[in-house]
């Protein structure tokens, strides 16, 4: 690596469908840390892509009555055209298809085999086309369902392989890779994610399937192209090969490599685990660091295809702008963990931190120098007084903790304190009453004061937070009357107070748009009933799953959107101790297990129907997500299902015929 270069890489994406929010999420958090770096003057590479091998994506192509490759290129142009769409720019784009890429994974795969870590045997297992992964249903990584064996995470059934395999020693690697793990807190982040790294190997490691007869859209085994490579093993491989380890298309690994991986929590083990083990094996440097973040949530589950409940990004666009599509994600979720996003989440953030917070700080600074100074920013100067003087300083140290914060990848919290800059200045005006200064020629020399530190601020506040909003930074600075890009000027190198040529301010317009979050969320709710009814179709194609309709069922007083239904977090449950309430004499208190780590109290109303002894041991349907209430004095900590039968309202419990784990979600 050449000093002053960093190079972050994201996940490669599955060709098998088009990407949503979940994918752009990885894509959108890398291209700002680029940015960030960029304008500090780091050599920042940044490098995207495509995963185009492997049975899922033959499936998905057939699906479609497609040639495989034509059904890839369709898809990586919606990649492209979608991250484009997002303001995304990568350095590079690879694609697994790529001629030199093939060339790069064919040689890593001679190394390892001259290094003795590859031999041949026969597989003989179940495996999940989604993960593309094997799974062992022996040791509980699988669930069983009337369809055989399912992948916990997909909830699909898994393919049953028997065929003759080549195999990588990852077993030889148990004790280097606890090595590193130890003399490099660092690889593997956040902590958490480390331990259950360390955990899984410490476990013991058996050798990996590396190849397949079956597969026959893959990159050829060299010297025996009866079998296909792993698609793990081809897809880990693109970070290398795009910068032009292995092949001759490009000359930039020295300069570049090591990367800052980012990826997913769903694929940890690939990239902290076999892809450390393939590099040390084939004598190759190691990556800097494999940093791991959350799951973009909807409804407490991850959103993807699978499920059917992605945000998609066609309808994002028609109600945001691609800044607070960005700023939303960056603040709200912390990076790291997973995160719930909500349209509603969207419009509250976009409105308060964005129109009511920097947006109207601008333009309110802006509107007074055009109508007080003619447009001609006044500057800091000399002693400045004591208000003015601490807001330079919590701008000067805003700074510091933003850098800090973002360099940590601590995302939001360096947002957190730009806005608490924000606040800051805001408070400032407030306080000075400008306008009231305006009315006394005597005042002028603080009017003055007051706008220059208002305007200085804003200049170094828009600085700071031009990555996380690489559109409208610029708009603000050129209303501001600043020449440049903010995006190449390193705000570490602005001084406060020093000489500009700014030309006078004369155009403003408000740079965030303020939505009506009624009326927005009624137009999403009435487009996204029809996009969520398609989503839940084609997951439950994809799943091979119909549930016929109730016949005779009364018609539903009101219609709700899938958005609505996915708030309700129903789940299975067993009762483990039942009483009457004292002088209540429809209640009954019930201690449920609910697959969580202590068992919880709810009351409920059906102590007429059912005694205590009735219920014990009872499989119930819980409203798992109610907000506690308190009944009696005794809270309740959700609510169970009961149909509702005849004149009296007879409760009868709403239960299983099959046995169901404690905690399992209703969909
Ligand atoms: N092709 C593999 C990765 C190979 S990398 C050498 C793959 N592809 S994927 O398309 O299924 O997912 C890639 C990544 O997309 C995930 O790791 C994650 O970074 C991102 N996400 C997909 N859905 C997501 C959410 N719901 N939330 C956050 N990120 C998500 O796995």
């Amino acid at each position: 690596m050449e000093e002053n270069t960093f190079y972050v890489t994201t996940p490669i994406y599955y060709v098998n469908a088009k990407p949503h929010l979940g994918h752009a999420y990885t894509t959108l958090v890398a291209d700002t840390l680029k940015k960030f770096k960029r304008q500090r003057g780091v050599d920042a590479f940044f490098l995207t892509g495509t995963d185009e091998h492997g049975i899922n994506i033959e499936r998905a192509a057939e699906a479609k009555g497609l040639p495989v490759s034509r059904h890839v290129d369709q898809v990586v142009d919606e990649f492209k055209a979608a991250f484009a769409r997002l303001g995304i720019e990568y350095d590079r784009w690879i694609r697994t298809s790529d001629p030199h890429h093939e060339e790069s994974v064919q040689k890593l795969w001679r190394i390892l085999d001259e290094r003795g870590y590859i031999y041949k045997g026969s597989y003989e297992g179940w495996f999940c086309a989604y993960c593309n992964e094997f799974k062992d249903v022996d040791e509980r990584e699988a669930v069983t369902d009337d369809r055989g064996p399912m992948c916990p995470i997909h909830e699909q059934p898994l393919d049953r392989i028997a065929e003759e395999s080549y195999f990588f020693k990852l077993s030889a690697f148990q004790q280097p890779l606890l090595d590193l793990y130890e003399s490099r807190p660092g690889f593997v982040q956040p902590d958490v994610r480390r331990n259950e790294v360390i955990s899984f190997v410490s476990g013991g490691l058996k050798d990996l399937s590396l190849s397949r007869v079956s597969v026959k859209w893959g990159i050829p085994v060299p010297d025996d192209p009866s079998h296909t490579i792993y698609v793990w093993f081809d897809a880990v491989t693109n970070y290398i090969s795009a910068l032009g380890w292995g092949n001759h298309r490009y000359q930039d690994f020295d300069k570049y490599w090591p990367a800052f991986h980012m990826v997913g929590k769903d694929i940890l083990r690939f990239h902290a685990v076999y892809w450390p083990a393939f590099l040390i094996g084939a004598g190759i440097e190691l990556p800097r660091m494999v940093f791991v973040h959350g799951m973009l949530l909807r409804g407490g589950q991850k959103m993807g295809k699978t499920l059917g409940n992605a945000i998609q990004l066609d309808v994002l666009h028609r109600y945001f702008t691609n800044d607070q599509i960005r700023y939303y994600l960056l603040r709200e979720v912390a990076f790291g963990q997973d995160g719930e996003v909500t349209y509603q989440g969207l419009i509250d953030r976009s409105n308060s931190d964005l129109a009511d917070g920097l947006g109207n700080l601008a333009s309110r600074t802006l509107t007074m120098i055009r109508n007080y100074f003619r447009g001609a920013a006044p500057r800091p100067w000399g002693d400045q007084n004591a208000d003015a003087a601490d807001v330079t300083l919590q701008i000067i140290e805003t700074k510091r903790r933003f850098d800090r914060e973002f360099d940590a990848l601590n995302f939001s919290r360096a947002l957190e304190a730009a806005w608490a800059g924000i606040a800051r200045v805001d408070k400032f005006i407030s306080d000075k009453q400008p306008w009231n200064l305006a009315k006394d020629p005597s005042s002028r020399p603080e009017l003055e004061s007051v706008l220059a530190t208002a305007y200085e601020a804003l200049r170094h506040l828009v600085l700071l937070v031009a990555p996380a909003l690489p559109v409208t930074s610029r708009e603000i600075w050129s209303q501001m009357g600043l020449a440049g890009d903010p995006l190449r000027l390193d705000p570490n190198e602005a001084r406060w107070g020093e000489p500009l040529d700014a030309s006078p301010i004369d155009r403003i317009s408000p740079a965030f748009p303020k939505l009506d979050k009624e009326k927005t969320m009624t137009e999403i709710e009435n487009e996204t009933a029809v996009e969520g009814a398609k989503q839940q179709e084609s997951a439950a194609e994809q799943q091979a799953i119909s549930v016929a309709p109730e016949s005779a069922a009364p018609p539903t007083a009101q219609v709700i959107t899938i958005d609505d239904f996915v708030k309700v977090e129903l789940r299975a449950a067993t009762v483990l101790e039942a009483e009457k309430v004292p002088k209540a004499d429809k209640l009954l208190r019930l201690v449920i297990d609910l697959g969580e780590a202590q068992p919880r109290q709810i009351l409920a109303g059906i102590a007429q129907h059912y005694s205590p002894e009735d219920v014990v041991g009872r499989k119930i349907i819980v409203v798992a997500n109610l907000a506690p209430r308190k009944l009696r004095g005794l809270e309740s900590n959700g609510m169970l299902l009961a149909a509702s039968v005849g004149e009296d309202g007879r409760p009868v419990l709403a239960t299983f015929s099959e046995d169901v784990p404690n905690g399992a979600r209703l969909k």
